[in-house]
């Protein structure tokens, strides 16, 4: 259904603009000394409280009215625990919500990483007036995004300026290659 984990970072992150956020924070950490792959998705949308989050995992719940079964959170937490990991949320109503996942890296049913950078490209493409932090972690070396601090640079400029768009994809290629040597996660 959602074979790459980036598509599923793409649902949650999506969860977390439907829910109100101004800011999102998607963090990918990877550690092969620890075999493990972590995804931590953070916003400051409307939350959900702790009844909402006990029937979210549940894949029967959603508050979406076009649909009946919301799937982004169960397939997350399936998709983990198959790989000897796991999933949390932490949720503040009218507050905070915050989404961990961790994946056995070098488990055999671990979903490839996928193409990571054309989805946070396109969330922050998609979605110009919501900040995006975006921080890409392999074996303690780091880089980041911060829409925040490109807003104060550009002033004005949409980031869908074809010149502006093209510095963002190459900066989030790039700073991976950098950081992970290019290894296939
Ligand atoms: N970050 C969040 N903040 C507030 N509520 C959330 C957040 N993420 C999920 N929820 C709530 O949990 C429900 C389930 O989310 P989930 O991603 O599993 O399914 P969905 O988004 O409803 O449908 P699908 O992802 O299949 O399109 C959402 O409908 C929403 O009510
Ligand atoms: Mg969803």
């Amino acid at each position: 259904m959602l074979p790459e984990i980036s598509l599923n970072i793409l649902d949650i992150a999506n969860n977390s603009i439907r829910a109100g956020a101004s800011l999102v924070k998607i963090e990918v950490r990877i550690n092969k000394e620890e075999d493990i792959l972590t995804v931590k998705i953070s916003d400051n949308g409307c939350g959900m409280t702790r009844e909402q989050i006990s029937r979210v995992e549940d894949p029967f719940f959603t508050t979406r009215t076009t649909r009946d079964v919301g799937l982004g959170i169960p397939f997350l937490k399936q998709a983990a625990e198959i790989t000897g990991g796991s999933m949390s949320i932490e949720s503040i109503p009218d507050k905070s919500t915050i989404i961990n996942a961790s994946f056995g890296l070098s488990h055999i049913d671990r979903m490839p990483l996928g193409d990571i950078c054309s989805s946070i490209y396109t969330l922050i493409l998609a979605n110009q007036n919501i900040d995006f932090l975006y921080i890409y972690e392999c074996d303690g070396k780091e880089y980041q995004l911060d829409t925040r601090e490109l807003r104060q640079i550009l002033g004005d400029i949409p980031f869908n300026t074809p010149e502006v768009a093209g510095f963002i994809r190459n900066f989030l290629i790039e700073n991976k290659n950098d950081i992970d040597e290019g290894y296939s996660i």
